[in-house]
């Protein structure tokens, strides 16, 4: 079976390095929040050329955490992208604050920028973008306009850590560790990233229960901390990222090459414009698509369908929507799927893939 993502291959490669750092730990038994998850912070915070980075148990809560620590007076409107992860919106109820949905672009499935200006009221306290698959917002217009309307930027970068385009701007960026991301963990792990002491100091307090000294709970927090475990293995895997990266990129363009010329009719949905893409997925739009799925895998081929709803259908959030037609969101929650991409794949791998492809788009 040729899986959407390798980790067991990642695994081989850290193996002997990561069995030294593991022996250290136990021999240290300092399990959480020990030196190692310093340094990784120090690591992760130069990667993403931000001044701090403050890790946590996993993407969502770094969501959560990024949210809480703006101190948005309850009730406060927020904009999020109609499709994308539920943690993307979920962490606007949860810190009590009012969803206001926009949608997407058919492009990169990241929010629209026209439809983001029309939604932007005088309640707008804060925008979440999702960077989806790889894919980037340019900032520049973002920059603009949360300066001049005073609306706080948090980029839900669970699956864009590494991915670049040019002059970043955020308040808050927040990654996840989750195995299957491109810099993933043996479990789970996130961090918020920023370069205002203000949001580190309070996201460090917010992840230990609002302790702002030891046995004092000075704000309301929650427990969030990244294992010590998880941060030795993140370290390990870190000195590999940026060649993980190229040949992630690498299979995306063999792909692309293939599917321009052979398969015009299929869209791509990764931007191959931007300076750097982590091609987290690669997705498409593909017709009869449950059909294709179970071709692939009778073919031996997992294939991805992240995601086949809009958060704007789900059940949590349905009444949020407004009865607002988020056209590009169900266009896309409609078709997409994702093929295997991971630093792994070699090119035998991906001939048969697209071969596959060719075939049923033949046959149906
Ligand atoms: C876009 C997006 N946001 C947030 C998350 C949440 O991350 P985690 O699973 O680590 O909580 C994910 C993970 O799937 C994601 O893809």
């Amino acid at each position: 079976m040729i899986k959407l993502v390798n980790l067991k291959k990642e695994y081989d490669l850290i193996y002997h390095s990561l069995l030294k750092s593991m022996n250290k730990l136990h021999n240290e038994s300092s399990y959480i929040l020990n030196s190692d998850v310093k340094i990784l912070e120090k690591k992760l915070a130069l990667f993403k050329q931000s001044k701090y980075c403050v890790t946590c148990a996993n993407g969502t809560d770094a969501l959560i955490l990024a949210l809480k620590s703006l101190n948005l007076p309850s009730g406060s409107e927020v904009l999020v992208p109609a499709y994308s992860w539920i943690s993307t919106a979920s962490c606007v109820l949860i810190n009590n604050l009012r969803i206001k949905f926009v949608d997407i672009s058919r492009d990169d499935c990241c929010i629209d920028l026209n439809e983001l200006k029309k939604k932007i009221s005088k309640k707008t306290r804060a925008i979440i973008i999702a960077e989806l698959y790889g894919n980037v917002i340019p900032s520049n217009y973002l920059r603009k306009i949360c300066k001049q309307k005073n609306i706080y930027l948090i980029i839900d970068g669970a699956q864009s850590f590494g991915s670049y385009e040019q002059n970043d701007f955020y308040d808050i960026y927040t990654t996840s560790f989750f195995p299957a991301k491109s810099l993933g963990a043996f479990g789970d792990g996130g961090a918020c990233f920023m370069n205002k002491i203000r949001f580190k100091k309070n996201i460090e307090y917010l992840r230990v229960n609002g302790q702002k000294e030891k046995y004092h709970s000075s704000i309301l927090g929650i427990n969030s901390r990244l294992d010590s475990m998880q941060a030795i293995v993140l370290l390990e895997k870190l000195k590999f990222y940026k060649s993980f990266i190229k040949k992630r990129y690498s299979a995306a363009k063999y792909y692309k090459k293939y599917i321009d010329v052979n398969l015009k009719e299929i869209q791509i949905l990764l931007n191959f414009n931007q300076k750097i893409n982590i091609c987290t997925n690669f997705p498409i739009l593909i017709k009869k698509r449950n059909l294709f799925i179970s071709f692939m895998k009778d073919k031996g081929v997992e294939i991805g369908k992240n995601y086949p709803f809009p958060l704007t259908k789900q059940q949590t959030f349905k009444k949020f929507s407004n009865n607002f037609s988020f056209r590009n969101a169900d266009y896309i929650s409609k078709s997409i799927v994702t093929l295997p991409i991971n630093p792994f794949i070699t090119r035998k791998e991906q001939d048969y893939i697209l071969n596959c492809l060719n075939e049923f788009n033949k046959t149906f």
